[in-house]
């Protein structure tokens, strides 16, 4: 079964402001190319072909400009989606509706950066009947991110942003989904903050017993505040590095 790719570049990138006030924040360097490049290049090394990137803003044709068709990462074509103001994670997935149909997804939030291939997960999930998985991440400032508590080798729960976490397990920005998605997005309610919330939709899942997870191997960082952004340009450079040496 094909399993097609999204990124999520919407939002305002507002904690990287001013980096953020003339472009989107995922056209920001990391290192030597552009934020975006990094996820497209995941998601196209898993084998994906198919990709979708939703954003928003004042900037949204600089994407246009700058991937084109995406000959530059071996595809013949790459559909974009547009999103109206922040309504939050989920609500920009829900914009990838029409481009899935019915088909499963992976999607990748476009300011996480990854050291190795996520195929073999994605070969998993292309076996597993129906559901979703998630990639967790052991880190030391689990505070910071959805949050995976874990029980006999099962997600139980998981909390946006907590302040006192059940694990050190975090949940990354690598979500594979089913169709079932969409009309989960279709009934979720906004949040305190306003937004439609990728950890509700998991929980949705988990609520359904559908929800299976790996352990990312490799490095993982976000890049949308001055430090992780800073992290991810140094992860980066030291792995060219390395490569440059050898
Ligand atoms: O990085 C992983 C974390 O990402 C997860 O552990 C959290 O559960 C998840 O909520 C998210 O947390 P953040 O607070 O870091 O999300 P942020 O608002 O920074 O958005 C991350 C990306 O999602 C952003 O680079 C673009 C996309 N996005 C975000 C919003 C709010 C959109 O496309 N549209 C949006 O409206």
């Amino acid at each position: 079964m094909a399993i097609k790719g999204v990124i999520l570049a919407g939002g305002l990138g507002t904690r990287l402001s001013p980096l953020t006030k003339i472009t989107n924040k995922h056209l920001l360097p990391i290192y030597c190319k552009p934020m975006i490049y990094y996820p497209l290049e995941t998601l196209v090394g898993a084998g994906i072909e198919e990709i979708l990137i939703v954003t928003g803003g004042r900037n949204a044709g600089d994407f246009l400009r700058l991937l084109g068709n995406g000959s530059e990462f071996g595809l013949n074509h790459i559909n974009y989606a547009y999103q109206e103001g922040e309504g939050g994670i989920a609500e920009a997935l829900g914009l990838a509706k029409h481009f899935a149909g019915n088909d499963k997804i992976v999607v990748m939030l476009g300011d996480n950066i990854i050291q190795k291939s996520i195929k073999k997960y994605v070969d998993d999930f292309r076996k597993e009947p129906r559901g979703a998985k998630l990639l967790l991440k052991k880190v030391s400032d689990p505070e910071r991110f959805g949050v995976a508590e874990l029980k006999e080798g099962k997600i139980v729960a998981i909390e946006e942003k907590p302040r006192k976490p059940k694990s050190d397990y975090a949940v990354t920005g690598i979500y594979m989904y089913d169709n079932q998605v969409f009309d989960i997005v279709k009934n979720l309610r906004p949040s305190k903050r306003g937004e439609l919330e990728i950890t509700d939709v998991n929980n949705a899942y988990i609520k359904k017993g559908e929800i299976t997870y790996g352990i990312l191997g490799g490095w993982w960082t976000d890049s949308g505040t001055f430090d992780s952004l800073l992290r991810a340009n140094n992860l980066v450079a030291k792995d060219s590095g390395r490569k440059r040496k050898t």
